[in-house]
């Protein structure tokens, strides 16, 4: 019936429980569905959706004048968080920037846990996950865009969440080249795909980094974790498989550490672009499960992450390469 309509009409369903309807509904021709209570800025979304569906569809068929071909497809940013090193930051940045995002571009960020088999994107959004990666990047789901959203777990701040395996067997299923896929998929539906990952250049980071417009490499200010990071950006620089913009976070910041900002970039002869301070903040944040940027906090941990979020999502006019520093030299 849908296909009857089309390119004039869209079909998106609004219903009390999508997950138990969305297979059928989309073999029915339906282009989206939404949960009846959802809040008004995702039904808003949806009905962008549409919108976006309709316009593209008369613009098949000639009913409106195709966009000019050197403009750029509107597919969303990848943004991948990396480091050699484990325990270094990456799944609290990973999240915060997420939250952030998903504040101000509501219904339009995915997050994805991309560390197979450890994953704690869920802990760190205090999330009880219906579906997880291996049921997300394998079942279905994977083959199917417009029912995919349905297996996602929401957070409070409206960012779409895909948790990691409880059990490192089903995880062990999730091929790099599932994760490809799926990100390659999500990055068509959502404006932001942020991927947390596990430390080092696994296989399935590696994946991730094949799609991504946005690096964020990070480290403490301990010798093997910086000297790692060098290891870490020469291949990347030599493979140049990270062709947007890199940026480089220094986390754990203290002064008794006997390093400074300063011997970082000395060793990996790079700049350092955000410096975060050591804080008991982010643990009692990580232990709550209540990611800082969830609420309007002023501390220092927390300031320095929001302009992150700024540097994440810079304004439209602005290219999406090169570095970017917030760090005055
Ligand atoms: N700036 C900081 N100050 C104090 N504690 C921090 C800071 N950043 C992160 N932590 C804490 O360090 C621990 C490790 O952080 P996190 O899980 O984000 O690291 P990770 O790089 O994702 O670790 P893994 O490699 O195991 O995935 C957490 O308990 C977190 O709360
Ligand atoms: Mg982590």
């Amino acid at each position: 019936m849908a296909e009857d309509l089309a390119p004039l009409a869209d079909v998106l369903l609004v219903h009390r429980e999508p997950a138990h309807i969305a297979m059928a509904a989309v073999r029915a021709g339906v282009r989206d569905i939404i949960s009846a209570d959802a809040e008004p800025q995702e039904l808003r979304a949806a009905l962008d959706r549409a919108a976006d569906r309709v316009f593209a569809a008369r613009a098949g068929a000639g009913l409106v004048p195709p966009p000019a071909p050197h403009e750029p497809a509107a597919v969303g940013r990848v943004v991948t968080v990396t480091s050699p090193k484990g325990g270094v930051g990456k799944t609290t940045i990973a999240t915060n920037v997420a939250v952030g995002l998903a504040q101000r571009f509501p219904q339009r960020v995915v997050l994805i846990d991309a560390d197979v088999h450890f994953g704690d994107v869920a802990s760190a959004l205090n999330l009880e996950a219906k579906h997880s990666l291996p049921d997300i990047a394998r079942g279905p789901a994977a083959r199917d865009s417009i029912a995919v959203k349905s297996y996602f777990t929401q957070h409070v701040s409206g960012l779409f969440v895909v948790p990691g395996s409880d059990s490192p067997a089903d995880a062990d299923a999730v091929t790099p080249d599932d994760l490809a896929q799926l990100i390659a998929m999500l990055r068509e539906q959502f404006a932001f795909v942020i991927v947390d990952t596990a430390p080092g250049l696994t296989e399935h980071t590696l994946a991730s980094l094949d799609n991504t417009d946005h690096l964020v490499l990070v480290t403490s200010l301990d010798v093997p974790g910086v000297r790692g990071l060098r290891k870490e950006i020469d291949p990347l620089d030599n493979l140049s498989m990270v062709v947007g913009r890199r940026t480089i976070v220094v986390n754990f910041n203290e002064r008794s550490r006997g390093m400074t900002v300063a011997d970082v970039e000395a060793t990996i002869r790079a700049g350092v672009d955000f410096v975060l301070p050591q804080s008991n903040a982010v643990p009692l944040s990580t232990n709550q499960g209540i990611p800082l940027l969830q609420g309007a906090r002023r501390d220092p941990v927390s300031r320095e992450l929001r302009v992150l979020v700024d540097a994440v999502a810079p304004s439209a006019s602005e290219p999406v390469t090169g570095r970017l520093s917030r760090r005055k030299r």
